[in-house]
């Protein structure tokens, strides 16, 4: 089938590969011509393991390509994703569509009759409904399709998700739809169809259920701060009630990123205008405990420092918001490394992916290119993402350059017992 990719972000970039993977002939469109350019040349402008091998493979087999213009995706293709952002608006806790709007209304007038409109962007329950009627009055039809991919395992949840949502209004939309997904379907993914408002809430309850798995351990982390317990092991002995489960209860400093904090603020204000703000007012404490998380974080590094962070050495371990993606948006790390630097400290950053997008957001930090020279006379060392080089780093690697022994593992994924036997004052988030 002839597929065309509006936008070529995480989601975008990787959803376009993927269906060219899938046998289709994709051509992806993005406004940034700089980026099109890169990609058509087999580069991937951000860190994502195995997408730039999966993209120069498909296109090299002539089934993947990128543009800049409407007129060609228009002629092109039969079927039209919107894989565009939805940030958080500025100024409110809302999404900004401008994006979404902006790709439909750029893709009507070029959009064949009969064609199917796809929307993949997260939106606020409501907005599909708006587009299928601009949809239909151009004589396609549109589907609403979230997509649940993580960062890191972007390749991976797009070829082999989870389960296929599908809101439509339209059979035969469905039945396109079948046949796009078909090889995925056919491996037995489940698959559920309903209406545009289910569709567009299944992603935004996902992640704010995520979200909250997340907050629920890191508010047990507050708890066993005040009782001397240990949430590492209370996470563990949660984890083997099945219905719990151990995923997404790792306590430490908490969610960042391009999804989660935005995607439950734009839920909190869209359930304000639909009137049911009770409903996701716990999403605000949500919200909350996170932030405490940081300003924890900060209290830790002070206390090592004897109760002033002003004029200490602060090493920071990792600015990605997570490890395997050089993401910083929302980057619990660099929000952390900030505030500890308007404090009065010297700042030094490391991370193995993420140093280029930190440079450009921050540009008042200083980073370093190893482990070692950040942590370089440091009185105080702070790992805040959980990247393998730095859970298998060897305490010794640090211990003669610092100039104090003091670790705050951010992330609960240091050896702490293998930390202090090399002399090193260990703290952390919900344990001692
Ligand atoms: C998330 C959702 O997982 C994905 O389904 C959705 O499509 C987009 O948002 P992503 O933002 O890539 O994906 O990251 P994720 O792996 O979910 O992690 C989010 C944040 O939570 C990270 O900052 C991570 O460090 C943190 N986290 C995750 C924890 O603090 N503890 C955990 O147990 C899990």
């Amino acid at each position: 089938m002839k597929l065309t990719v509006i936008g070529t972000g995480y989601l975008g970039a990787t959803h376009a590969a993927a269906m060219a993977e899938l046998g289709h002939e994709v051509l992806g469109i993005d406004t940034d011509s700089s980026k099109v350019a890169r990609l058509n040349a087999g580069e991937v402008p951000f860190f994502e393991p195995g997408l730039p091998e999966l993209s120069q493979r498909n296109l090299q087999a002539g089934r993947l390509r990128f543009t800049t213009s409407y007129d060609e995706i228009g002629a092109f293709g039969e079927v039209h994703f919107i894989c565009v952002g939805t940030p958080q608006r500025k100024g409110s806790n809302a999404a900004d569509l401008s994006y979404v709007h902006g790709s439909v209304d750029a893709l009507i007038p070029v959009l064949q009759a009969g064609s199917v409109v796809v929307g993949k962007s997260t939106v606020p329950a409501g907005t599909a409904a708006g587009i299928a009627q601009q949809v239909q009055a151009a004589g396609g039809d549109l589907v609403w399709n979230p997509e649940f991919l993580r960062e890191g395992f972007a390749v991976a949840d797009t070829l082999t998700p989870d389960r296929v949502v599908l809101g439509a209004e339209s059979d035969r939309a469905i039945k396109v739809m079948h046949d796009v997904y078909a090889r995925i379907l056919e491996s037995g993914t489940p698959l559920i169809v309903t209406d545009f408002a289910t569709a567009e809430l299944v992603k935004v309850a996902a992640n704010s259920f995520l979200a909250t798995k997340i907050s629920f351990i890191n508010a047990m982390a507050e708890v066993c701060e005040a009782t001397g317990a240990d949430v590492t092991q209370l996470a563990t002995a949660l984890s083997h009630d099945e219905r719990i489960g151990g995923k997404f209860l790792h306590a430490g400093l908490g969610f960042g990123g391009g999804c989660l904090p935005k995607d439950i603020r734009a839920f909190i204000a869209r359930a304000e205008e639909l009137g049911v703000d009770q409903a996701v007012e716990f999403l605000k404490e949500i919200d909350a405990i996170n932030l405490r998380r940081r300003a924890r974080m900060i209290d830790l590094a002070r206390q090592l420092c004897s109760g002033t962070l002003a004029g200490m050495r602060v090493g920071v371990l990792g600015a990605a918001f997570k490890p395997n993606s050089d993401d910083i948006r929302d980057s619990p790390a660099l929000d952390v490394a900030a505030a500890i630097q308007r404090e009065g400290a010297a700042v030094r950053v490391y991370d193995p992916e993420a140093m280029a997008n930190a440079r450009i957001s921050f540009p008042a930090l200083a980073y370093s290119s190893s482990a070692a020279e950040a942590c370089a006379d440091a009185d105080v060392v702070l790992h805040l993402t959980e990247w393998s080089e730095f859970r298998t780093m060897h305490p010794s690697v640090l211990s003669d350059v610092v100039r104090q022994r003091n670790i705050v593992d951010g992330r609960n994924a240091l050896d702490r017992d293998l930390w202090r036997s090399e002399g090193w004052v260990y703290r952390a988030l919900g344990r001692q």
